[in-house]
């Protein structure tokens, strides 16, 4: 609509979706059901809400027998309440507001559900209105709101309705926001620019990373060689886009990472570069954490720095042959004064226990910067791990000397698979996702999120991480040990333009962040 303008800052939303996280959600559900003939539940539930405004969602689930070909709901605030920004739906009207579905979205087949979200302003609490409306039983129907603590099974607690279950509180038990479970981030990695199956072209996605998600990684695309092509050019486009999506649905951005040696990732410009090299690295760094203060919450600034296979630990990258280790240092540094609001972590993988080796090195490079005074806040934990490896004992210990040296421990890029390459048993484990395969996994992603809260103090809890939304996205599909084998690491099943199902593993994440 026109007259939609984007009031709120992409700073003050993310505070808000955090500030949502440390005080547990507070759902409240309304659910406006048909008395006669009404063929959907329509389900208004209030997200998020702050002194000034709120973000809020309605589903609607085909509850009759037949396909559902285009939908249209209304609703009216009594109070001050006005949407600003909206998503997954074509939203007309200014109190009372007519959602339509959009081009994508418009059919649901029997039981199925669809959801839209929208943002707004509103000076007192955030109102939760009859969702009215042909389908929806035209107003007519019983009604009755209730609100919980935590978002856990949410709409189990409200109302009248005759409905299947909506989407999200389909699997029993799930969580309605992942991310409201936790007093800190909860990730994940995305494709997007011209990348194929960019959550921007999925309308699917940006509902599920909205609904389960507090932060968001760039799998990719904030990677050196997209955002500095060549000598004199940085290219923000598509990253820009990424935070403003991110900033819009008070998601917060995980920045990934202005130095990574991976071959693929240094533009060969920066390979053959023959000027300056740490002054051109510095103003790489420079650049763009500057170009992303405030809206960039934390930053991977340097990656995969380690060899545990050589004598002094550093791998033997670009970055240091030509400035020895200290580009670690410099970095850190150069960051911390072009956004010093951001937090900076050492990230690498292996690094959470099984191979102490490299523990070792993570350790010894994290005591020199911090006896240089560098300004180091975190370490990420990549924890690319195995279904049996490494061990929870091993992740305990990784974990706790970072807490020891008083710095945050991010879990940055995680995923489970099933198979295990380097396992003893012969591979693949399993060629289909069975039930055992399923909780399996959820005991694996349960026991590493209950290790995390156990060992990492709230005040050092950077955030959990999953390195895509669902099997269909993970990089280990492409793995070259893994080549010929399925597997399903992540915590949402397909299809590839959803809607996305929660897995167990999912609810093994739920369960720990609840203390189940
Ligand atoms: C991976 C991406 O997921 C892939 O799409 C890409 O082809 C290679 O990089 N550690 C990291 C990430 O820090 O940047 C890597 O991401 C996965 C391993």
């Amino acid at each position: 609509m026109d007259s939609f303008t984007d009031l709120s800052s992409s700073t003050e939303l993310k505070k808000t979706k955090r500030l949502h996280q440390y005080m547990g959600a507070l759902v409240v559900t309304l659910l406006g059901t048909a008395s006669h003939g009404a063929m959907a539940a329509c389900e208004y539930s209030v997200d998020n809400s702050w002194n000034s405004g709120f973000v809020a969602s309605v589903s609607v689930t085909n509850d009759g027998p037949t396909p559902i070909d285009n939908w249209e709901v209304q609703w009216q605030y009594s109070g001050d309440s006005r949407i600003v920004n909206h998503w997954s739906s074509d939203i007309s009207g200014d109190n009372p507001y007519t959602a339509r579905n959009a081009e994508w979205n418009g059919s649901l087949q029997p039981g199925q559900s669809v959801m839209f979200g929208f943002q707004g302003t509103s000076s007192g609490s955030a109102e939760t209105p009859d969702v009215t409306g042909a389908l929806c039983g035209g107003g007519s129907s019983s009604s009755s709101s209730s609100s919980s603590s935590s978002s856990s099974s949410s709409s189990s607690s409200s109302s009248s309705s005759s409905s299947s279950s909506s989407s999200s509180s389909s699997s029993g038990g799930s969580a309605e926001n992942l991310y409201s479970l936790a007093a800190f981030p909860i990730g994940v990695a995305v494709s997007a620019g011209n990348e194929s199956r960019s959550f921007l072209d999925i309308a699917e996605k940006q509902t599920s990373i909205a609904q389960h998600f507090s932060e968001l990684t760039a799998g990719n695309i904030m990677k050196m060689s997209y955002l500095h092509p060549s000598e004199q050019t940085y290219d923000f486009a598509d990253a820009d886009e990424m935070v403003n999506w991110a900033g819009a649905n008070g998601i917060g951005v995980h920045g990934h990472t202005f130095i990574w040696h991976s071959d693929y990732q240094v533009p060969s410009w920066m390979s053959n570069y023959s000027g300056d090299f740490e002054a051109m690295l510095n103003d790489h760094v420079s650049t763009i954490a500057d170009h992303f203060a405030g809206r960039v919450e934390s930053w991977d600034v340097v990656n995969e720095a380690i060899d545990e296979n050589q004598s002094n630990c550093y791998r033997n990258s670009l970055f240091y042959q030509r400035l020895g280790s200290d580009y670690i240092a410099q970095a850190f540094t150069v960051a911390d004064a072009a956004d010093p609001g951001a937090d900076l972590y050492y990230n690498d993988y292996d690094t959470e226990g099984g191979n102490s080796e490299k523990l070792d090195c993570l350790l010894q490079i994290v005591d020199d910067l911090q006896a240089s005074n560098v300004p180091i806040d975190g370490v990420g934990f990549q924890m690319h791990v195995q279904i049996d490896w490494p061990s929870t004992s091993q992740m305990r210990t990784a974990f706790q000397e970072i807490v020891d040296r008083g710095l945050k421990v991010k879990i940055t890029e995680l995923d489970v698979p099933i198979n295990n390459p380097y396992a003893s048993t012969p591979f693949p484990q399993y060629t289909s996702y069975t039930a055992e395969a399923a909780a399996l996994q959820k005991s694996r992603y349960k026991s590493i999120v209950e290790t995390y809260l156990d060992v990492v103090p709230s005040h050092l809890r950077g955030g959990i991480t999953v390195w895509g939304l669902w099997d269909g996205d993970s990089w280990l599909l492409d793995f070259d040990e893994r080549e010929g084998a399925d597997d399903w690491p992540l915590l949402f099943s397909g299809p590839s333009n959803g809607p996305y199902e929660e897995k167990a593993a999912f609810d093994g994440v739920a369960e720990a962040l609840t203390g189940q």
